[in-house]
């Protein structure tokens, strides 16, 4: 069978493949520091050298910021028109200290009995992407061409918020419009479980600043008359929730639904322990909305968060004194169909009203994205779901995940594409932190799932 000579060649290649994997991973793509600007060029010149090697007409193209890579296969192929998306920066390293092993000097270890890639990147997002890309090789290699007409995007932003790609989309719609878009920059269920993501919320970051006097004051001889800033922004942080863990601000909710019930009785149903994902992380009492199973709160409920907060005197040791300024970095998850820049309108409005007086706030947007919802009968979905369970020998489990790719809701939006999220990284990959590590089986099924899936898509 012709797909049995694919994945043959997969296997039979596997060391050469994490050779290249290897070779990527030394690029220090680091998309959020101005200082590697050149190493996120690099890597797109890397990734459009390897495309053409396997016969895709591909080229880097420049954007304000990093650039992005498209590739097209040269002949036409059988079946829909796939557009595949993964991203090619990656987080900084920091903390460096932490790392075992030299996060841009990627190794293969072997880790309570698991063989594993280590290194920034590894799971997060360029072993998944690699794993389309080998697939694809694979099928140039033993058929002479690959399986489908394929188009390959991949972006340099996608770990600031993707600024350039929307506007990339727009101006290049007719090239990019697929049938369907195929990303792999998500999880599997567990180490052995496949799954598909059809729920991913999306992302609205929004940073704060109150400002009240015009210099910064010695807290004793102006405390008491003068207006702190970072009580009034903590009075702000604090009123975005009531007592239930609800978020008050006006509209918030509207568009955010309910849970299907098919998928909220497929949810119960997964074997998810909260004593026991929350005991993994030094927790033991959920802290989302009250009266909401965990996995709804991280998959279909939306959040607001503070991730930093910037004021004072934040040195060793002690200092009096009344900041003119204090700022808060916030995030918001959405759900459903709740329109990211509406409620950046809301929050806006919300935190002005609580000004008092002497105060002024500046707002910096950082982002928006919509959530994305697969619709479960997708004709694509169920192609996937056989492929997946041929590989791994069970279901996959559809899941949602907590977690935002910018991108997808525009490929919605603009170019009227589902996408399919296929990713094979696990909970205890450490994407973001120190000692990132992608499972060797990850790299290697993941690459034998998307032959299977490519194989069935054309037939
Ligand atoms: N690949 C992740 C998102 C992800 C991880 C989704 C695991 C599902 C499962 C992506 O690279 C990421 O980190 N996204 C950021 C977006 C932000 C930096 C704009 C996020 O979710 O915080
Ligand atoms: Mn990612
Ligand atoms: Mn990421």
């Amino acid at each position: 069978m012709a797909l049995e000579k694919v994945l043959a060649t997969i296997d039979k290649n596997l060391d050469r493949s994490l050779e290249r994997l290897f070779a990527l991973l030394r690029i220090e793509s680091v998309s959020t520091d101005p200082a590697y600007a050149r190493n996120c060029r690099a890597a797109a010149e890397w990734l459009a050298k390897e495309l053409q090697e396997i016969g895709l007409d591909a080229g880097v193209r420049d954007t304000k910021g990093h650039p992005m890579v498209v590739a097209h296969t040269r002949t036409a192929g059988a079946g829909p028109h796939v557009l595949f998306y993964g991203h090619y920066d990656v987080q900084p390293a920091d903390p460096v200290a932490l790392w075992q092993t030299p996060a841009f000097e990627p190794q293969l270890k072997e880790v309570a009995g698991r063989k594993v890639i280590v290194g920034r990147g590894s799971a997060d997002d360029k072993g998944q992407l690699m794993t389309f890309v080998e697939a694809v090789r694979a099928f140039v290699e033993t058929e002479g061409a690959a399986p489908l007409k394929i188009t390959i995007m991949l972006e340099g932003e996608e770990e600031t918020g993707s600024p350039s790609l929307a506007p990339f989309l727009e101006a290049n719609k007719k090239e990019l419009q697929a049938d369907v878009a195929l990303v792999c920059d998500t999880d599997m269920w567990n180490d052995t479980t496949p799954a598909i993501t059809t729920m991913l919320r999306g992302l609205m970051l929004e940073e704060v600043i109150v400002k009240a006097a015009d210099r910064d004051l010695h807290s004793g001889l102006f405390g008491g008359a003068a207006i702190n800033p970072i009580r009034v922004l903590g009075r702000v942080i604090a009123s975005v929730h009531d007592g239930d863990g609800r978020i008050v601000i006006p509209g918030f909710y509207d568009g955010a639904g309910e849970l299907d019930a098919e998928i909220k009785s497929q949810w119960k149903s997964l074997d998810f322990s909260e004593s026991k994902f929350l005991g993994e992380i030094g927790l033991s009492v959920p802290a989302g909305e009250k009266g909401r199973h965990v996995l709804e709160q991280l998959w279909s409920r939306p959040t607001c968060d503070v991730n930093g907060i910037i004021g004072g005197y934040t040195g060793t040791g002690s200092k009096t004194v009344i900041p003119a300024q204090a700022s808060a970095k916030f995030s918001f998850r959405l759900v459903g169909r709740q329109n990211p820049e509406a409620i950046r309108d809301a929050f806006r409005e919300f935190v002005r009203k609580q000004l008092p007086a002497d105060c002024e706030v500046e707002f910096i947007s950082h982002g928006a994205s919509p959530a994305l919802q697969l619709p479960l009968a997708s004709p694509y979905l169920k192609k996937a779901r056989d492929a997946l369970a041929e590989e791994w020998g069970k279901p996959a489990v559809l899941k949602g995940s907590g977690g935002s790719i910018p991108i997808v809701g525009n490929f919605k939006r603009d170019l009227g594409m589902d996408s399919l999220l296929i990713g094979f990284g696990v909970d205890d990959d450490r994407i973001h932190s120190p000692n990132e590590k992608y499972n060797l089986s990850s790299f290697h099924k993941g690459a034998r799932s998307w032959a299977r899936l490519l194989d069935a898509l054309r037939s």
